[in-house]
């Protein structure tokens, strides 16, 4: 298989139908800022879709606690009435629920709402929303295949309402050291990248036992995880890819088990099997999942080598940016640790950074930075986690979202073109492995 080099200029970039689709090159802030502030005189009224873990959780839960003030929780809708029920209990919700989301907005008229559901239905229901008023909030992926994230990006400048994806991992501490050395010009101008994110075998494997585990739900781990690292590589960087070049394999899950059950709560192999796991032991999962199982027949401890899986566990991508940064990156996941390594290639000198998620080892910090000028010095330094959900970067971002707390100086709002830019990546990787040639994003988007 042979790989042409892709060799296109800035200029030829942004003269390009998708560059005008998604707009110029650089940080975009918000549209028009964050939603509301601390001194909005009446509640924001919200709607949410999708009460999973995360729905139920931090969009759920945690907003209504921390944000009670600001906000009022007026609809909730799931396609499971089961998990919806618990949920709203779990949430401390008072609103009524739904099944119907286009009922839910006719009824409860929200000004925004929040997508929290599967990956793939996330694009109806953000442009379902816009269509009828409302903004939206979305979790990250913005959307799982090209013709979905065009709908969006249509929707949204048909409509001209407000969207924000939420990129928690831009607000955590150890991203926003490297975007402020990366800005400080330390290491010069970045020529390259060296990206390598582990995910590990408890981690990695969770993916393998849900809908992620199937393309036409995640659009694979290269989309529904890697939008997360592209993001942030894009936000680093300040750039825009152009092309991507991506190889992946199935090497551990799936296909690859010597045994396999439907799920682990009765499976026959549970003595032996390396992947075991109890969810009995997890009374809220009980009731959030195995409880509402019956209505939608959702298995949320089902088995990682079931044969349909058809999502790689083991990615290898390379991008090319508009100004001429390319990016190496891996994406593995069934690593014994969990975090990643970051190396910067600058024109006086490189950053180094290794995060640490969770591994078996004791570690001080979260985070070891190495700064080394050419012909030069050397410094280290390490950061340690606030803690909290997603290390405290959950609630710094909720907090710049509903109370507006002064100006966003280092850009880490994202709208719908940093939602795409990102998936873009993963997406074009995605159709590199199974087309087995390099993608343009250009290609994927076009007005
Ligand atoms: N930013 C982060 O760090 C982060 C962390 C976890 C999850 N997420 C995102 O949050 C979303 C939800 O993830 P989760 O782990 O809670 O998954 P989950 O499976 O626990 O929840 C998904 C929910 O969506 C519901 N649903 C499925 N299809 C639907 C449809 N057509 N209409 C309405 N509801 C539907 C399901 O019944 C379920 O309640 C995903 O998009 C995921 O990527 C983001």
């Amino acid at each position: 298989m042979t790989k042409k080099k892709s060799e296109i200029s800035r200029r030829q970039f942004l003269s390009s139908s998708a560059c005008a689709a998604l707009g110029v090159a650089g940080n975009s802030l918000l549209k028009s800022g964050p939603l509301w502030g601390a001194q909005a005189e009446n509640k924001r009224k919200v709607a949410l879709v999708g009460t999973g873990i995360r729905g139920s959780g931090t969009w759920g839960k945690a907003l209504l606690e921390n944000y009670g003030d600001v906000l009022e929780m007026v609809g909730l809708c799931d396609i499971n009435p089961k998990r919806l029920e618990y949920a709203k209990k779990y949430m401390g919700a008072e609103c009524p629920t739904f099944v119907d989301f286009k009922k839910m907005i006719e009824s409860t008229k929200p000004d925004t709402i929040i997508v929290t559901t599967t990956d793939c239905f996330h694009s109806k229901y953000i442009c379902l929303a816009m269509e009828m008023g409302c903004d939206v909030i979305t979790e990250k992926p913005l959307a799982t295949d090209e013709n979905l994230c065009q709908n969006i990006l249509d929707a949204e400048k048909r409509t001209g309402k407000n969207l924000i994806v939420t990129f928690n991992y831009r607000y955590s501490p150890e991203a926003i050291k490297i975007k402020e050395i990366l800005m400080s010009k330390e290491i010069g101008e970045v020529t390259s990248v060296d990206f390598n994110y582990y995910l590990d075998i408890y981690h990695g494997a969770s993916y393998f036992r849900r809908w992620h585990g199937f393309k036409q739900f995640s659009g694979s781990l290269l989309v529904h995880k890697a939008t997360h690292h592209y993001d942030l590589m894009n936000w680093w960087l300040a750039a825009e890819p152009v092309e991507v070049n991506a190889y992946g394999e199935l090497r551990k899950y799936g296909h690859n088990g010597n045994f396999r059950s439907g799920q682990c709560r009765d499976c026959p192999h549970k003595g032996k099997c390396e992947f075991f796991w109890d969810i009995t032991r997890n009374e809220h999962l009980m009731k959030l999942y195995v409880n509402a199982e019956s209505a939608d027949g959702y298995i949320r401890d089902a088995c990682v080598f079931r044969k349909r899986i058809n999502i790689w566990d083991t990615m290898n991508v390379q991008v090319q940016y508009h100004n001429r940064v390319t990016m190496s990156y891996s994406l593995n996941a069934f690593m014994p640790y969990e975090g990643y390594f970051v190396g910067f290639n600058g024109t006086k000198g490189r950053l180094d950074a290794r995060v640490y998620h969770s591994q078996p080892w004791k570690t001080e910090s979260m985070a070891d930075f190495r700064i080394t000028q050419n012909f030069g010095k050397t410094k280290t330094f390490g950061l340690t986690s606030e803690g909290g959900g997603h290390w405290g970067a959950d609630r710094v971002m909720q907090d710049r979202i509903f109370r507006k707390p002064g100006e966003d100086l280092l850009g880490q709002g994202a709208g719908s073109r940093d939602g795409a830019l990102s998936i873009l990546i993963g997406i074009a990787a995605r159709r590199s492995i199974e087309q087995e040639r390099p993608f343009k994003v250009e290609e994927l988007v076009k007005i």
